[in-house]
């Protein structure tokens, strides 16, 4: 597989806003969770392949706020290895949790969490229609609730 060089990312370009509106089409949150998160990005050589953000939302815990990988350059296991540096970086910062929350459609996201070792822990219903103007549909299910994940650390 090829490897992933991961940093912590300078001012955001074009290029990196692509990326994380991938992961939320709201430039506003973006730019939000930029401001008061830290940002690595993962490079395929010199390509900019992926991009998370960390956020301390409560003492000791950690969330992956955002997370995504270029189109082309996805299911070769780099979503994968982004998860598992987030997880690292968590738990080298002292925390003891590290929680992701993704939509009740995103089958694909749930599947890589859980087997990124990430537990479901609750369910925020209606959280899409409720933060989101537009309707949201993936594989053909309405993306509605947030599904809210955690690992022990
Ligand atoms: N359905 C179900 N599971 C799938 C899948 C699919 N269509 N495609 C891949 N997976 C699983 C694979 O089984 C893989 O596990 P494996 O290695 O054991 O086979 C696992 O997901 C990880 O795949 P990987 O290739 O590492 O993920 P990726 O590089 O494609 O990145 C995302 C995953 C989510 C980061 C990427 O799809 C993305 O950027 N999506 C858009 C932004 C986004 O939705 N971000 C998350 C917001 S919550």
């Amino acid at each position: 597989m090829q490897k992933l060089s991961i940093r912590k990312a300078g001012e955001p370009d074009e290029a990196l806003y692509e990326l994380l509106l991938l992961a939320d089409p709201s430039r506003e949150i973006v730019d939000d969770y930029l401001a008061r998160g830290e940002c690595y990005t993962a490079w395929a050589s010199d390509e900019l392949a992926g991009v998370y953000v960390l956020l301390q939302t409560r003492p000791k815990t950690i969330e992956i706020v955002n997370i995504a990988v270029k189109e082309s350059l996805q299911n070769r296991g780099f979503g994968k290895l982004l998860v598992r540096d987030a997880i690292e970086k968590a738990r080298q910062s002292g925390a003891d949790t590290i929680e992701i929350g993704t939509g009740n459609s995103s089958i694909h996201q749930l599947s890589l969490y859980q087997k990124c070792g990430f537990r479901i822990q609750a369910v925020d219903h209606d959280f899409f229609i409720r933060h989101y103007d537009e309707d949201i549909f993936e594989n053909g299910i309405q993306c509605r609730d947030m599904i809210r994940l955690y690992m022990d650390l």
